[in-house]
């Protein structure tokens, strides 16, 4: 089955997985998604967040016709079994889905005076290793639906800052994985990255002097929005003619 120049389109919407989906960008995404009438499936590991999150969606979508709440699977991804919980989390609870978004995980502060194998295996665990595999066991259903994966990377793979050797380290991972996996799975599946700046400083409170000097570092000289993620998200998703590739944004 070859990868055509258009997304197959389904009545009810193509489902898309957001995984990481109670995080700012992955709330950010859900919306729009089921905003333009396509469905999202949830995962993430906040039971409660989840729930809100699939309530939220359902009353916002009933306008582009989602009938019920959004389904959710509750996941650890830093566990061994993340993967098998999932994709059973899918088959029983939705069927197939056609797209996975990747906006998960945690930014872990690594001083690296104290960077610890711990620090890197549990990064690498959440940022890389599962998402990969997660990939891999839904590849089928991913295929028949001629479907795509889009992963939210970090522009410090490419420029890297201090304090978070663990987190950049799992975050380059990720990109070369997906890459390797865009050719493994082509042409019936795309995988493709959106490769970010700043959106939010977790450490703003701590010093907004950081802040200020992190976003005057940057073209543009501010932060960006999750409008703007989005907004390259969802043309990353629909670029039919796109597979492997990494679009930088917030230089
Ligand atoms: N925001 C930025 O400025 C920025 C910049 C560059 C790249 N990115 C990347 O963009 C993505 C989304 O960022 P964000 O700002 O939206 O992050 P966020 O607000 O911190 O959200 C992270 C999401 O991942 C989930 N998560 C965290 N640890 C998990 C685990 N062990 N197992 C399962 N789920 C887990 C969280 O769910 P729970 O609450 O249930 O744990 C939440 O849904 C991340 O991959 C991040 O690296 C963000």
């Amino acid at each position: 089955m070859a990868t055509g120049s258009e997304r197959p389109q389904k009545a009810s919407g193509r489902m898309t997985l957001v995984v990481g989906a109670t995080g700012r960008l992955g709330v950010a995404i859900s919306r729009a998604l089921v905003a333009r009438g396509d469905r999202v499936a949830l995962t993430a590991r906040d039971p409660n967040k989840l729930e809100a999150m699939s309530a939220e969606l359902h009353d916002s979508g009933r306008a582009a016709g989602m009938r019920a709440p959004a389904p959710f699977v509750v996941a650890d991804l830093t566990k061994p079994d993340a993967v098998e919980t999932i994709a059973h989390g899918v088959r029983t609870k939705i069927g197939a889905i056609d797209d996975v978004i990747l906006a998960c995980g945690p930014f872990p502060r690594t001083p690296f005076e104290t960077l610890s194998r711990e620090d890197l295996l549990h990064t690498l665990t959440v940022h890389a290793v599962t998402p990969l595999l997660l990939v891999s066991a839904l590849a089928k259903d991913l295929a028949k639906a001629n479907g795509a994966v889009i992963a939210l990377g970090d522009s410090g793979t490419s420029r890297p800052y201090t304090n978070h050797v663990a987190y950049l380290t799992a975050k380059g991972a990720l990109k070369t994985g997906l890459r390797a996996l865009a050719e493994e799975l082509a042409p019936d599946v795309r995988v493709n990255m959106v490769q970010l700046g700043i959106v939010a400083d977790p450490e703003a409170d701590a010093d907004p002097l950081r802040t200020h000097r992190l976003a005057a570092r940057s073209a543009l000289g501010r932060f960006g929005t999750p409008e703007e993620v989005v907004h390259v998200v969802l043309a990353l998703l629909d670029s039919t003619w796109a597979t492997g590739e990494v679009w930088s944004i917030g230089r």
